[in-house]
């Protein structure tokens, strides 16, 4: 364990970008808002910085980094880009989503980043203050999402300190994050691939490319030892609180995540119901996801009642988190 720093809280404006990369470039750890969800960036040139970043989240360390750079020309200095990279970079940059390709030879990010893989996962965010640190900073900044490794991904910077203050040296506020769930991760191989699914829907990208995304063998996703992006590890994004998925009834006692207008036999004696969106939209409910997850589990009830959610647009990426915060906790 490091010793406690302060962590200071800047509000986001021109002098937080400068501030977040004289920071950065000193090795420190800056938290800062994307579309997605908010980012605990380090140096991604900078091994130590890197090795500190593991440490601030406890995040395992095979599990690699995404590189956000501040667009095409900065990722073309890391990765090799084929045509259908090249495609989705155009139609979805800057965006939610992150590319896997393979790295370039003489990559400056540092090895830690990658972990030791052939590959790189890079990312160019749609977020002004995101935008403005990259290009205050000028290299590639890695950033996991910006909590304790294993809990529930921040969407505001209150929630970012609630997991790492004292662990890290900076947070930028710049406010509730628009889209809620981080980015969805296309694998650039043969036949490019999801390889989770997230901020950006599945048929979008399906769209731009004419074909179907390939999906990793279900072995490959539920193999804890060998996961396809090492970091969707079968029970993540885990509240304190039991989840229970499809909900059809709530016991009493039992903290209800809604979806939608219906209401369901028991709710009246729940613990506390937040409802994720009153007019069923998927992309509404992304926003409010990680939020309601952290209310509720703040209530103290056992478990968390989740209804069900529809798999299309960003519902894909919903269900994919509550499934996760449901695993392995019976
Ligand atoms: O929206 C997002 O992507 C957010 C914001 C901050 O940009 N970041 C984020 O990072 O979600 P993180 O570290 O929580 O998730 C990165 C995922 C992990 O599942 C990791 O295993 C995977 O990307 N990943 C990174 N490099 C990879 C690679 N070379 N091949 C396959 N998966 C990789
Ligand atoms: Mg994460």
């Amino acid at each position: 364990m490091q010793t406690a720093l302060t962590t200071r809280m800047l509000s986001a404006d021109a002098s937080a970008a400068r501030e977040a990369a004289l920071c950065l470039a000193d090795g420190g750890l800056v938290a800062f808002p994307t579309e997605t969800v908010y980012g605990l960036g380090a140096d991604a040139t900078n091994a130590a910085a890197i090795a500190r970043l593991y440490e601030a989240k406890g995040r395992p360390l095979f599990n690699p980094l995404i590189s956000h750079v501040d667009g095409l020309a900065s990722a073309h200095r890391i990765a090799r880009f084929d045509a259908t990279a090249i495609t989705l970079a155009q139609a979805f940059w800057p965006g939610p989503l992150t590319l896997v390709l393979p790295r370039r030879e003489g990559c400056e990010v540092a090895d830690l980043a990658t972990a030791g893989l052939e590959t790189i996962a890079i990312r160019v965010p749609a977020h002004p203050v995101a935008n403005a640190i990259l290009t205050a900073f000028g290299k590639p900044v890695v950033a996991p999402s910006a909590n304790l490794s294993g809990h529930v991904s921040p969407t505001t910077a209150a929630h970012v300190e609630s997991d790492l203050a004292g662990r890290i040296d900076l947070i930028i506020d710049g406010g509730p994050v628009a889209v809620g769930v981080e980015s969805t991760i296309v694998g650039c191989f043969e036949r490019p691939m999801l390889l989770r699914p997230g901020g950006l829907a599945r048929e979008e990208i399906e769209r731009v490319l004419g074909r179907p995304l390939a999906r990793p063998a279900p072995e490959a996703e539920n193999d804890d030892s060998q996961p396809l992006a090492p970091g969707m590890l079968t029970s993540h994004y885990a509240p304190r609180a039991r989840v229970r998925l499809n909900a059809q009834t709530v016991a009493p006692g039992e903290a209800l995540l809604a979806f939608g207008p219906a209401r369901l036999p028991g709710q009246d004696q729940a613990a506390r119901v937040l409802n994720l969106s009153e007019r069923a939209d998927p992309a509404e409910a992304a926003t409010r996801l990680f939020g309601y997850l952290r209310s509720l589990d703040a209530t103290g009830a056992r478990t968390i009642a989740a209804m069900p959610i529809p798999m299309d647009g960003l519902g894909e990426a919903i269900n994919d988190r509550l499934r996760r915060a449901a695993a392995g906790r019976d």
